[in-house]
């Protein structure tokens, strides 16, 4: 059975990987493939931060009466990075690749510490305080929809 840990640890892996196919097809100039790549990026980054904000994240507040905290600075940092994507967007679209690395290597340093903070120390801390809910939120999880 999946914990909230190894659920979304394993999908920080998935988007990593897609981040890293996106860095190739920028870097071999093969913009139609760039194109699709930041499509299915941004929706699986997308679709990541809404499974934490929607429905781990207020499962957790409740639980521990705690919505000034560790959360809050999670959703923060999803904002910090949403905001460099759009950039990235634009460099997509003007097939600027020198800026557009710029923007990706800010990206990569914000989602490493971030996922890194994730992984060691929330994940583990809405593990043990959800408990016996952990099932159900990673099923509502898992059922959310990719849009
Ligand atoms: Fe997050
Ligand atoms: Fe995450």
């Amino acid at each position: 059975m999946d914990t909230i840990s190894t659920y979304l640890t394993k999908d920080h892996r998935d988007c990593d990987e897609v981040f890293a196919s996106l860095e190739n097809a920028v870097a071999d100039n093969n913009w139609d493939l760039t194109n699709t790549l930041f499509t299915d990026f941004l929706k699986d980054l997308n679709h990541h931060f809404s499974m934490e904000e929607t429905i781990m994240f207020p499962a957790f507040e409740e639980k521990t009466g705690m919505s000034g905290g560790p959360t809050a600075m999670m959703r923060m940092e999803h904002e910090q990075m949403r905001s460099v994507l759009g950039q990235m967007k634009e460099d997509v679209d003007a097939k600027n690749a020198d800026h557009f690395f710029g923007l990706s290597e800010s990206l990569m340093m914000l989602m490493q510490q971030h996922n890194m903070k994730e992984e060691q120390m929330l994940y583990a801390m809405a593990d043990a305080h959800l408990g016996a809910d952990v099932e159900g939120i990673v099923s509502n999880m898992k059922a959310l929809e990719k849009n």
